[in-house]
């Protein structure tokens, strides 16, 4: 179990190095640049997405329909500022959260949160 944990950890580190790569294209929407971010981020080595992963990563929740859902980690109400919060800093809202804090600026946040929303 907790090699499995330091693998996960290890493969979503090299995820986040990818970002400073990634060209960002002019004129993206805000749904695009979150799709791209989510893929980036590595977020579905943990969970489940439509249209970002082909098989199921299953460390956290699946967040097929995430619109659909009333609470994030069971903590508070699913709604934009919550989910920002969130992704910049899981531990901020559920102290001992297995969620890795990727260290992701407010916009990033912005932005997947946006795509997730969009699903
Ligand atoms: C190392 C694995 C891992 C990575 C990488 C990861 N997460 Fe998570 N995530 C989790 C775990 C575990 C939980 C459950 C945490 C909890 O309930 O405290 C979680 C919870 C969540 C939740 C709340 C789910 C719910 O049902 O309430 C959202 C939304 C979420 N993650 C989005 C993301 C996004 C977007 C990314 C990429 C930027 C990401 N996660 C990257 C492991 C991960």
């Amino acid at each position: 179990m907790l090699v499995k944990i330091i693998v996960i950890f290890f493969m979503a580190g090299c995820q986040v190095k990818q970002v400073d790569t990634l060209e960002v294209l002019p004129g993206a929407t805000s749904i695009e640049r979150g799709k791209r971010l989510t893929f980036s981020y590595g977020c579905a080595v943990c969970h489940e997405i439509s249209g970002i992963n082909d098989y199921p990563g299953n460390i956290g929740p699946s967040l097929v329909n995430w619109g659909k859902q009333k609470y994030i980690a069971g903590a508070v109400p699913n709604r934009m500022p919550e989910l920002i919060l969130w992704l910049k800093n899981p531990q901020a809202i559920q102290k001992n959260s297995a969620m890795p804090n990727l260290n992701m600026t407010e916009e990033e946040a912005s932005d997947i949160a946006t795509y997730l929303y969009s699903q």
